[in-house]
């Protein structure tokens, strides 16, 4: 067996010569620590011998896998992943502690074997009789996952080989995994690569998926090698603010179907209810009309979803005004901010801002600069926008208000909450006309501020 040491970043992975302080790829600090390799031939290893490789037509079983899907039934789920999970893929689901991940896992599982799809739940973090009283709260007692502690990696990949009918293994959480032919410590960046491919060699094998939970850093990165997240199918994200009661998942990384798809859950005593119309949810504190709130009309994924903006722009005392964002990015607001004060002669230097996007969303559409600015001039001006308006645009730095993608979906979302006025770009062909609301169009930001004027 060949031992060989290695310095490795903790945080990006990058393999370095010597010690050093300052990781030279990621520019991390104090992230190098010396792991020992030991190279120990694996079982798919030896079995590699030099034998010629077959190929096979790219027309072979090309329906059959899709329809072999594993849907779970939890519909937000579904979408997510693309219409179910793929036999043989691997997903890795990535979420700050506490967020619920392990709560989703076990209630995923239950559906599966409810439908009939074998399911192991594999837990590194919690005994099996935690997972059991959680399974209690959950009220899926009485369903048949297998269930067990473990968090040798070669132990699992040998289970893995030995039964074959297994369907679907959810490993919680892959930080948790060792190799014991490896020196170093589960959760270094070394041990989580191996553990990984180890897994992912015997499930492939297999034809058996396999979902790992992955621990996120400060940042929100998945913990460990970024290569974890090229040797997986599939990255999902598991977020929400802590503060509130909802949680999305949302697709980063999807080889088998579209990423930015994204599936809102709400967390109960009893586990995660899935919220099927999530826009309803984000509007709900929406009462009376306040001046510096906007409804954004935006897409996420394939779904038009609802959210509100809320600015306030005050008086500051500080040299360097306040600039703060929640939900949104800080960059775009300095943009939009320069576009107010020197195309349309908007006073804002001098004043904090604040923006946030409720219910703890976070908008990465540029679509969302009209909205944003209606918010902004709206508190500015101190005066409520108009009564059930929808927003939503992309603003250029010359003030021009571009198109977005799919305003038609935006807009029928829009009149199914029974909103009844959209301030949108002028479209390129009229074919908006049928949306049954009001639609107000505007060609540049000083037009917008103009017709905003003119309402109230
Ligand atoms: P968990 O799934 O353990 O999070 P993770 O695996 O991502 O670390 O979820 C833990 C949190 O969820 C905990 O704060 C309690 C809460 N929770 C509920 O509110 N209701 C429930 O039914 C369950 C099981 C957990
Ligand atoms: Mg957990």
């Amino acid at each position: 067996m060949a031992k060989n040491t290695q310095y490795l970043c903790q945080q990006c992975g990058a393999v370095s010569p010597k010690w050093t302080g300052k990781c030279e790829a990621c520019s991390a600090w104090n992230s190098i620590v010396e792991e020992q390799i030991s190279i120990r031939p694996s079982h798919a290893k030896l079995a590699r011998t030099a034998n010629r490789i077959e190929f096979s037509s790219l027309a072979d079983k090309k329906t059959e896998q899709i329809k072999e899907r594993m849907l779970s039934g939890i519909s937000e789920f579904d979408r997510v992943t693309g219409g179910g999970i793929v036999p043989g893929s691997v997903l890795l689901i990535g979420g700050d502690p506490g967020i619920g991940k392990s709560t989703l896992l076990l209630q995923l599982a239950c559906r599966l074997s409810q439908n009939e799809r074998q399911t192991v739940y594999i837990s590194g973090e919690e005994s099996a009789d935690q997972v059991r009283i959680r399974g209690q709260r959950l009220g899926v007692v009485n369903t048949d996952i297998g269930l067990a502690t473990s968090t040798n990696a070669s132990e699992i990949s040998e289970t893995i080989r030995r039964t074959p009918q297994l369907e679907l293994i959810i490993i919680d959480s892959i930080q948790t995994m060792y190799l014991p032919a490896l020196d170093s410590s589960p959760g270094t960046v070394s041990q989580v690569r191996a553990s990984a491919q180890e897994l992912i060699y015997a499930a492939k094998e297999n034809n058996t998926a396999l979902i790992f939970v992955g621990h996120v850093t400060k940042d929100g990165a998945i913990a460990g090698p970024r290569v974890l997240e090229h040797m997986v199918d599939s990255v999902l994200h598991f977020e929400g603010d802590r503060s509130h009661h909802f949680r999305i998942l949302r697709g980063i990384k999807n080889r088998f179907g579209a990423t930015d798809e994204i599936g809102v859950f709400e967390m109960t005593s009893n586990g995660l209810n899935q919220i099927s119309n999530p826009s309803e949810l984000f509007l709900t504190e929406r009462k009376n009309e306040v001046a510096g709130t906007a409804v954004f009309a935006a897409i996420e994924g394939s779904r038009p979803l609802l959210v509100e903006i809320e600015a306030l722009v005050a008086h500051s005392s500080l040299a360097t005004p306040r600039r703060n964002v929640v939900g949104w990015e800080n960059s775009r607001l300095s943009m939009l901010t320069a576009v107010l004060e020197t195309r349309c002669g908007m006073q804002l230097s001098g004043r904090d801002i604040f923006l946030n996007v409720a219910g703890g969303m976070k908008i990465q559409e540029p679509a969302a600069d009209l909205a944003v600015a209606a918010a902004l001039i709206s508190s500015v001006t101190n005066r409520p926008l108009p009564n059930s308006s929808v927003f939503f645009g992309e603003i250029a730095l010359s003030a021009q208000i571009r198109q977005v993608s799919q305003p038609e979906q935006r807009l029928k979302e829009a009149k199914k909450l029974g909103f009844q006025k959209a301030f949108l770009p002028k479209p390129i062909k009229s074919n908006d006309s049928n949306s049954g609301l009001v639609l107000s169009y505007s060609e540049n930001l000083s037009d917008f501020i103009d017709i905003l004027d003119g309402i109230s």
